[in-house]
């Protein structure tokens, strides 16, 4: 079953999934990503714990190797990512000052990542879930961001969790992956239960506003990536409509929406359910293709027994014997047919 659009209005349409090195079935892997999947992120290799074991060491092997794979299976590649408060070095919990974060680690981490990357990644998750749960609507970005509370101990007193008291952190990391990213990667902030019409979507789409004025980076160069782990059976998802808006609303500004991190739980795996997946994932990618700003589509781990989630979730596109479900028949037909 090929997925693979070539083309979506003069553009290469990104779909994809994860994959790392020490994934359980490498002969799967190299088969379905030359089919099916056509666009690869290291599900762990590129996060700040595997890039820079210690302070100013870069260790790109894993996130190279990654890309590597991606090459020799004819597929694009996109990274993720260069800034997240989870998967952090041990090193980094120091006592090092806001300034230090902002003026040094940041930069120094964000550049060597992305320069010895080089220049042909798609797209970058800059910065990865830094919106609170807890945000309402109206907030400001600064509150949007002070509401999630889990960063690296940046205070002098290595008290473990710092005061967000700007975003000069976030524009450093964006600033520094201006300098050095290919001319047509977009960089992103990725975050999660986004979409739909709700409060972090509006943080999101208010954030990203905020990064442009406050760096000067032009909006056709920056994204939003909607991670988009979904629960079939509890109604966490969100409608096509929906979705539609918000791209739309990004379109009117140059900046790019991306489906970042795509799976489906169940509840259990009945056919129904099964069924019930596979338009929601349906709507989804329909979401992105007739969008003209949406050009990434990536579905998290590639099979139900390599998920995040666990097998039970019965979360992915192939079940635990590698076998497509009908949610990977139904985006299959709905590529085809685009
Ligand atoms: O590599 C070590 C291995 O050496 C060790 O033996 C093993 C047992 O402790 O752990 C391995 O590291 C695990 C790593 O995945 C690689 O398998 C970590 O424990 C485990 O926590 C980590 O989980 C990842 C999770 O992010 C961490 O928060 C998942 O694979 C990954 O799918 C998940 O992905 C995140 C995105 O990056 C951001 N959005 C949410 C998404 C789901 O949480």
């Amino acid at each position: 079953i090929l997925a693979q659009v070539s083309t979506k209005k003069g553009q290469t349409f990104h779909f994809g999934s994860t994959y790392d090195t020490f994934e359980a079935d490498q002969s799967w892997s190299s088969s379905i990503f030359s089919t099916f999947y056509r666009h690869v992120v290291s599900e762990n290799g590129c996060k700040w714990d595997a890039t820079e074991p210690s302070q100013g060491v870069s260790d790109l092997t894993e996130c190279l190797a990654c890309q590597s794979f991606a090459t020799a299976n004819g597929n694009t590649f996109r990274g993720h990512n260069t800034f997240w408060h989870s998967q952090t070095p041990s090193w980094l919990p120091g006592s090092f000052t806001a300034a230090q974060v902002t003026g040094t680690i940041i930069p120094q981490h964000v550049q060597a990542e992305i320069q010895g990357m080089g220049t042909s990644v798609t797209s970058w998750d800059v910065v990865n879930e830094v919106v609170g749960d807890g945000v309402s609507n109206g907030m400001t970005p600064l509150q949007c961001v002070q509401n999630k509370g889990d960063w690296p101990t940046v205070t002098a007193d290595g008290s473990g969790k710092a005061l967000v008291t700007d975003l000069s952190f976030i524009y450093a990391a964006f600033n520094t992956a201006f300098k050095f990213a290919g001319n047509s990667t977009r960089l992103a902030v990725n975050e999660y239960n986004t979409g739909g019409q709700n409060a972090k979507t509006a943080c999101i789409l208010s954030l990203v506003q905020n990064i442009q004025q406050n760096t000067g980076i032009p909006f056709n160069r920056l994204a939003v990536g909607f991670q988009s782990h979904l629960s079939a059976n509890t109604g966490g998802f969100d409608t096509k409509q929906a979705l539609a808006t918000t791209f739309s609303t990004l379109a009117a500004e140059g900046v790019e929406a991306m489906i970042t991190e795509m799976d489906i739980e169940l509840n259990s795996n009945t056919q129904a359910n099964l069924r019930y997946q596979a338009a929601i994932w349906g709507d989804y990618l329909d979401a992105c293709l007739y969008a003209s700003n949406c050009n990434e589509f990536i579905n998290w781990d590639p099979r139900d027994d390599l998920s995040w989630r666990g097998a039970a979730a019965a979360a992915t596109l192939f079940d635990t014997n590698g076998n497509p479900k009908p949610a990977a028949y139904e985006v299959a037909a709905r590529l085809q047919n685009y």
